[in-house]
């Protein structure tokens, strides 16, 4: 892979030797399943051929060395004293939170590291890049020091990463799609049995990715208010019982509480009972290379989101709605947490690259913002 060549080209450059080892990881579009992997739900996605690779050398000191690729800065943390950084330094954290949790998990790193990265993958989108790198940093680590690391593992030590020490109190949504996923592949994860299977779409189905370049909150805020909501939600339909999560319960189940609930935690219990469902109907229609079912399934998602959840915002209701009226589109939905980030759209093969940047110049007219689209291979 040619980004891997530059990569450790650009290492020697930096550290006058060639990585010992590199790793490379996909971003992951969402594909199906809006906010419900925390809630023990079913959720779908997709690795997307959009990469972060890392490269690691051994040093003969307890420091780890990272250089940023753009503008060469090196920061140096103590492997035996890690601590989280000032967010400027988040490139970092995310790297330094996957070293904390492997040696908590009882691994041995014996020494320091050099590290470069190297990416394609836009960063605040919704694709993921936290995932990728996390699950980059476990891969190269493994091989570097000889752990004994599985994929489940690996997925698991990443998302305590981001949770603990990033403090982001994410599902296992993106870690379990960028480590089980291969390009067009769907990866379903049934995140109460923590059990991942994939399988291949397809080839006339078209997956497209319109990231609307808006961030429109503090994501880790909001996203912990909808989780709180669901986790409400659930301790008061558990009753005095043992706290069960949101998959345990049916749409009768809620009504019957209804009057318990807030407004808030009944529209996101409501949305994860309904998504639940949806994803179910999802993969048979995957089964059944049923692309029109498939596609409303989408769009209903997108609609739940945007009225239960709250979490779509005019750029992503703008390009919902413009895909969801071509002809060539099968569905369209926010993909990931919401508040901004990126569109998937699920098209047939006639949909074209030139229709795409028809929409996106129309974006640009609209909202004075450039967009970034493109096809998932
Ligand atoms: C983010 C989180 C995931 C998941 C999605 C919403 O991407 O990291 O765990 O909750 O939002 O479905």
């Amino acid at each position: 892979m040619e980004t891997i060549e530059t990569l450790k080209n650009n290492f020697c450059e930096i550290y006058n030797q060639f990585p010992e080892v590199t790793a490379s990881t996909s971003g992951r579009v969402e594909f199906l399943g809006n906010h419900i992997d925390y809630n023990g739900g079913i959720v779908l996605g997709v690795a997307i051929d959009k990469h972060i690779a890392v490269a690691l050398s051994k040093r003969s000191d307890m420091q780890m060395c990272f250089t940023h690729p753009n503008t060469k800065e090196k920061v140096y943390v103590d492997l035996d004293n890690i601590f989280k950084l000032n967010p400027k330094y988040n490139w970092v954290n995310y790297c330094i939170g996957v070293v904390k949790f492997i040696q908590k998990a009882g691994y041995k790193i014996p020494c320091g590291f050099d590290y470069l990265d190297i990416s394609d993958l836009p960063t605040g989108a919704g694709l993921s890049s936290s995932a990728a790198i996390e699950l980059s940093m476990c891969k190269a680590l493994k091989e570097l020091f000889n752990l004994d690391m599985d994929t489940l593992k690996m997925v698991k030590i990443s998302k305590q990463a981001e949770n603990e020490f990033m403090g982001m109190p994410c599902g296992i949504l993106d870690q379990g799609v960028c480590g089980f996923g291969e390009n067009n592949d769907v990866v379903t994860i049934d995140c109460l049995k923590e059990s991942f299977s994939s399988k291949t779409l397809p080839s006339g189905w078209k997956l497209w990715v319109f990231n609307t370049c808006v961030k429109h909150s503090l994501v880790a805020g909001d996203y912990a208010r909808l989780r709180d909501n669901s986790m409400n939600a659930s301790k008061i339909l558990s009753g005095s019982g043992e706290v069960k999560l949101l998959r345990h319960f049916s749409l009768d189940d809620l009504n019957q509480s209804k009057e318990l609930l807030s407004q808030g935690e009944y529209d996101c219990a409501k949305h994860s009972i309904d998504e639940l469902q949806r994803v179910i109907k999802a993969k048979n229609c995957i089964e059944e290379e049923n692309a029109v079912e498939l596609g409303k399934l989408l769009s209903q998602s997108h609609a739940s989101s945007r009225d239960l959840l709250r979490n779509s915002c005019i750029e992503l209701d703008y390009f919902v709605e413009k895909l969801t009226a071509l002809e060539n589109v099968y569905g369209a939905r926010l993909s990931g947490g919401g508040f901004g980030g990126s569109v998937l759209a699920m098209t047939n093969a006639n949909f074209t690259e030139k229709d795409a940047l028809h929409l996106a110049q129309e974006y640009e007219i609209q909202f004075g913002i450039k967009p970034q689209v493109f096809r998932v291979n």
